[in-house]
């Protein structure tokens, strides 16, 4: 099967499959695993502490392999700078960056005029159609099934795709509650041109989190993940677990950052992906967790993926 798209063609790569931002776990052997397996593999930028730690990752992943790569930029952290980091990927001559969480404006403008591929994560329409005015290449929607933070209109992927792509001329990648080829059929039929995977890629043998948070993936129903934040104007998911179920009661005592920064921050999701321990930590994780099965190395799973997605094809040409 041909799977050229625009995506592929804009960014160069083989197959239509672009590994997510995926803060604190997306480093430089996953992102390199991805795009040797024909893929984008991205690095997740603001999980690193310094400058000197991105170029470090950067050059990594440019020795691993000789074909594109992203690097990710969730922007809008609370008030944490992103601007040094971006400059790093202007000098070492990314070819892909992606933005999310804020304006992408800053960052837009920043690289304008570059020889680099820029694609935002939108989670509604109306932000969509404003990334494209601003000069974005392609768009991902993230619908409310996915991982991690999400839009606060609750608007699925099945409804999110191909609404922007009726809105918008540039390519969408559609994200969110996608982990295989029929997911990747499915996303091609609603009119994206790319899948973006988050939870997919944890329970893979290249990404470094703990066995514990693999095997919640395997084990999870589609029950098991909840969504946290939504009283900060913040919405995300996760993985269901004795840490989460204290973040959603007091949610629902009190309202205000203040009251759950200790419980959301980036040290106590690195605790769960880590060591593992529910009781001290969570892990971000979409509704897509019920339909992961099995641990396969990313060259595996990429494979696997266009082998269903072939047999969709065929079966349907029948
Ligand atoms: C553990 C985890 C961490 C994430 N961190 C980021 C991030 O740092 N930047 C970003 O743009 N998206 C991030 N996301 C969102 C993913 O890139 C992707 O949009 C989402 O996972 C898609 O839904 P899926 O999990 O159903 O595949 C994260 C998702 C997960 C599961």
């Amino acid at each position: 099967m041909n799977f050229q798209t625009r995506i592929t063609e804009l960014l160069g790569i083989e197959y239509p499959i672009i590994q997510g931002g995926l803060a604190h776990l997306a480093y430089s052997d996953l992102a390199a695993a991805v795009s040797n397996a024909g893929g984008l593999g991205q690095i997740t930028a603001m999980s690193l502490e310094t400058t000197e730690e991105l170029r470090h990752e950067i050059k990594r992943v440019k020795s691993m392999t000789d074909r594109p790569f992203g690097v990710n930029f969730a922007i809008g952290q609370h008030g944490r700078p992103f601007e040094h980091m971006v400059d790093i990927a202007i000098e070492e001559n990314v070819p892909v960056i992606s933005i999310t969480g804020g304006n992408p404006k800053e960052v837009l403008d920043r690289v304008d005029g570059l020889d680099m591929k820029k694609l935002v994560l939108v989670a509604a329409t109306r932000q969509a159609v404003k990334a494209e005015e601003l000069g974005a290449d392609a768009v991902m929607v993230v619908g409310q099934e996915g991982g991690g933070h999400l839009g606060k209109g609750d608007v699925g992927t099945f409804v999110l795709t191909p609404e922007v792509a009726d809105q918008v001329s540039i390519p969408v990648i559609a994200s969110g509650g996608i982990v295989d080829g029929r997911g990747l059929m499915a996303a091609l039929s609603l009119g994206a041109e790319g899948i973006e995977m988050g939870t997919r890629f944890i329970a893979t043998k290249e990404a470094r989190a703990h066995q514990n948070y693999k095997q919640a993936i395997l084990d999870a129903t589609e029950d098991d993940t909840v969504v946290i934040k939504r009283s900060i104007g913040s919405p995300a998911r996760v993985l269901r677990g004795p840490w989460t179920e204290r973040i959603l009661e007091i949610e629902q005592q009190v309202t205000g950052y203040e009251y759950l920064k200790d419980y959301i921050s980036g040290k106590v999701n690195q605790n769960y992906i880590k060591h593992g321990d529910s009781n001290e930590g969570f892990g971000w994780a979409g509704q897509s967790a019920a339909r992961i099965k099995d641990i396969p190395s990313v060259q595996e799973l990429i494979q696997s993926i266009v082998t269903e997605a072939e047999n969709v094809k065929n079966k349907w040409n029948k």
